[in-house]
């Protein structure tokens, strides 16, 4: 007999099924919860909370295992393109020369953005924060395709959608850099990979020959796959609610780009360089701040150290440190910040607070500074992420809409005042 979870209530008991995913983890499947037995369960954070079965991803924190539809994320960072695993991610296997050479070509046919959108970018400030102008330019897109309003009008137009957005993130991204900069655009150059030509929208200017070492590229590359899914994290899971309601999916990932901003979660990689920026200034006292970050009356956090699910080690920050110090050998790179965040990682390692809660370097302690490394602004930090995530997040969205998943709607208990008569405003104090 399958195993079921008893839940005794009211001197009654409740039965429900456990269910097995292919990795053999297990979940009590409660969606009958509150219609038999008038109870929610109460999750603050979804700790213990899965909102949806995938077949996308799959992570375990305790062993520090990441594969996208089954690979093991070391074997795709070392072998594979982000176009490659963008199409793994969304279609579900990875691309035939033929279906490679397609996809490829059907985005660089994309990467263009209206020529109106360019106004839009005018009216931002010099100082806008560039995670904000792509929230706002990737929402902006829907205007732009009113056919991609309905999600579901046809799987012709859903994989036009994605291919648009594919191609067009990293042309929004190059062009908020240029903008902030006052810069001139640089159009998308189709000859050109997806990472070198971001690079070249990014860096190039018109006045000048456009030169990019492979390294460069390369490391691009690999960061891209780092950050291509992660199954259901903040923003993830925005993008599938945001989804859920059948808002069109630039909407859904514009949401993602907002969630993915905030520092605990994108916005880390920002911050772990602003971090040891402000430990530079402060003399390069490395024991001071691993103090501040234990103390629980200081709010300070060793930004890019621990991680909701990874208890262990974060397998993609073991890729990205080995990344991290093959690409300052080869640019010969020698900066004071490097060697604030070795003493920092070393510290934190061998420090009994870090141990006993373990909180290990995360993805973002290294990738901020291979980002810093390539000339990478660090207000660009979070877009670069953005840019990786989109595939998976667009592959959630995807699985969520052809499992014609319900609408997301969480309960709460509520905690506030019963009942309340309306007062006049001279009676209230
Ligand atoms: N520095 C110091 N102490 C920390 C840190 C940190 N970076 N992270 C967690 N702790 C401590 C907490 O104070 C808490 O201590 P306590 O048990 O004595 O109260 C304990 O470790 C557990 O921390 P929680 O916040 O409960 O862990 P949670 O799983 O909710 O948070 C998170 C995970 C948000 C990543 C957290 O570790 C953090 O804020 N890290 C810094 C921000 C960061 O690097 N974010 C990037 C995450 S990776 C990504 O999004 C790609």
């Amino acid at each position: 007999m399958s195993e079921t979870a008893k839940i005794e209530l009211g001197g009654n008991v409740y039965e429900f099924p456990v269910i097995e995913g292919t990795e053999n983890e297990k979940a009590i499947d409660i969606s009958n919860l509150r219609a038999a037995t008038g109870y929610v369960t109460l999750d603050t954070g979804y700790k213990n909370t899965g909102a949806t079965t995938s077949a996308i991803t799959f992570l375990d924190g305790e062993e520090g295992i990441l594969k996208y539809r089954g690979y093991p994320i070391e074997e795709l960072a070392e072998k594979a393109t982000f176009i490659e695993v963008a199409y793994l991610l969304i279609y579900g296997n990875l691309p035939t020369q033929l279906q490679l050479d397609t996809f490829r070509s059907n985005i660089t046919k994309h990467t263009l953005v209206h020529e109106d959108m360019k106004q839009f970018f005018e009216a931002y400030p010099a100082k806008a924060h560039p995670m904000g102008v792509l929230s706002s330019m990737v929402c902006s897109l829907s205007t732009f395709y009113p056919e991609s309003l309905d999600p579901n009008r046809s799987p012709e137009a859903k994989d036009l959608t994605i291919l648009r957005l594919l191609a067009k993130l990293p042309t929004l991204a190059a062009w908020a850099y240029k903008n902030s900069m006052r810069h001139p655009f640089m159009y998308p150059k189709n000859e050109f990979d997806y990472c070198k030509n971001f690079l070249y929208m990014m860096f190039a200017m018109p006045t000048e020959e456009f030169k990019v070492d492979p390294v460069v590229v390369d490391a691009l590359n690999k960061l891209l796959i780092l950050h291509a899914d992660h199954e259901q994290n903040c923003s993830t899971s925005t993008v599938r609610i945001v989804g859920s309601s059948q808002a069109n999916l630039y909407a859904s990932i514009s949401a993602g780009i907002s969630a993915l901003w905030g520092p605990l979660h994108g916005g880390a990689n920002q911050e772990v360089i602003e971090m040891l920026e402000k430990i530079h200034a402060d003399g390069g006292d490395v024991d001071k701040w691993v103090l501040k970050a234990k103390d629980k009356e200081d709010p300070f956090r060793l930004m890019g150290f621990g991680h909701r699910v990874y208890k262990n080690f974060d397998p993609r920050a073991k890729i990205i440190k080995k990344a991290c110090d093959d690409i300052l050998e080869k640019l010969g790179v020698n900066d004071p910040l490097l060697a604030i965040a070795k003493r920092l990682e070393q510290v934190a390692l061998e420090d009994e607070y870090f141990k006993s809660r373990n909180l290990y370097p995360n993805v973002d302690f290294y990738s901020g500074i291979i980002y810093k490394a390539i000339g990478i602004p660090t207000e660009m930090f979070t877009v670069m992420f953005a840019i990786g995530r989109l595939p998976g997040w667009i592959a959630q969205w995807k699985e969520m809409t052809e499992n014609k998943e319900p609408i997301g709607r969480p309960r709460q208990i509520y905690t506030g005042e019963v009942l309340r008569h309306y007062d006049s405003i001279e009676n209230r104090k």
